[in-house]
């Protein structure tokens, strides 16, 4: 058994990894005890002790065979001295988007704010087991200039007149996101991450015109880099239903992460040549162990014959019981022995 970094390169089919989008988060009473202490998001995202510790709790909980660095794909903004809100159940916002000063920021500044980042992945690599790979994220250029210029609602409508309005500004942001993204992503590998996910979480929320133009063409811009400095890539850009097909075929990544809205057996049958990840509902997490171990078992059925990593189509809900994540690894774990 390799760990998670070769099973992409080889797209390996004789086991199935297992990990989860937001393993180390607020289902955990020892992460909430954490953040009760520490009411500042940005700050405990920037803390590399904290972010060690936060990376470690669900590995040490769970024998799951790779660890994602605790940080937020809105550490971005940040580092370009955008202000970052997080309220209570409305979502994360940026305060005011200024443009100016978003320009003025440049590689050196944006790499002293993102440090703790690096030296969280340090410390973690040194204490986690040779054999368990460290996941690096970003989210993709569309997600965070979604975040950026608040284009969506509150019920996740994209705001299309403002969108139109804003044309010229996203075109020049996107072009500097991909160049200071690619700078994350050098650092990260470089302190020891293995493994790269680019979250495009709002993919789904963008017309087919400019599906192109801002998820397929950055996407793809971001997994060439990953390539050239070699990383092994997943991409997960939530949304796109049928589209996934050609997001691939355009893309190449190493591997795919479904969202739980794609069917499966759909799936296994078209997505070819790549690792699939994920695809079961986290609402799934919430019901009874038979329904819960009856999906499971369908997933593990229908993706038999590909490469499969075991994973969720969309982050571990906060109401999910750790122990529900438990009894699923060991179903994982048993289906091939
Ligand atoms: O365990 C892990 O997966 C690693 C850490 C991680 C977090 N955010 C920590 C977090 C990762 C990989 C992310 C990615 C992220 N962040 C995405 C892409 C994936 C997705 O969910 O679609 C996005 C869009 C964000 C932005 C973000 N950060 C949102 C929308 C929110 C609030 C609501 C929510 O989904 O939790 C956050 C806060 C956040 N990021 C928390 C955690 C543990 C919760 C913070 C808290 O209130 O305690």
């Amino acid at each position: 058994m390799s760990n998670l970094s070769n099973f992409l390169i080889d797209k390996d089919r004789t086991y199935i990894p297992i990990w989860f989008m937001r393993q180390a988060g607020r289902y955990l009473p020892e992460f909430r005890k954490i953040r009760k202490k520490n009411p500042d998001f940005m700050k405990l995202c920037l803390n590399s002790d904290l972010a060690t510790e936060i990376t470690l709790q669900p590995i040490n909980r769970f024998n799951l065979y790779a660890a994602i660095i605790f940080s937020d794909i809105l550490v971005i903004p940040h580092a370009f001295k955008q202000k970052v809100i997080f309220k209570n159940n409305d979502g994360p916002k940026i305060d005011e988007f200024q443009l100016d000063k978003f320009l003025k920021i440049d590689k050196s500044d944006f790499l002293n704010v993102l440090k703790p980042v690096y030296d969280a992945i340090k410390k973690t690599r040194k204490s986690l087991d040779k054999n368990k790979s460290l996941i690096a994220f970003i989210g993709a250029p569309w997600t965070l200039i979604i975040y950026l210029l608040n284009l969506k609602t509150k019920d996740n409508i994209l705001m299309s007149d403002l969108k139109k309005n804003k044309e010229k500004e996203i075109n020049i942001i996107l072009e500097k996101l991909i160049e200071f993204l690619k700078y994350h992503i050098q650092y990260q590998k470089e302190a020891g991450a293995d493994v790269l996910q680019i979250f495009d979480s709002w993919a789904g929320l963008l017309h087919k015109d400019d599906l192109n133009n801002l998820c397929i063409e950055p996407n793809k811009e971001l997994v060439e880099y990953c390539k050239k400095i070699n990383i092994p890539v997943i991409c997960f850009p939530k949304g796109l239903d049928l589209n996934y097909k050609q997001f691939i075929k355009s893309v190449k990544p190493d591997g795919i992460n479904i969202d739980y809205n794609v069917n499966p057996k759909w799936a296994s049958e078209n997505l070819t040549n790549i690792s699939i990840q994920g695809g079961l509902s986290p609402e799934l997490l919430l019901k009874d162990d038979k329904s819960i171990f009856n999906e499971v078992d369908k997933y593990l059925e229908i993706f038999k014959n590909n490469s499969y990593i075991f994973n969720l189509g969309h982050g571990i809900l906060p109401k999910t019981n750790p122990e529900t994540v438990k009894k699923i690894v060991n179903r994982v774990k048993k289906f091939y022995k």
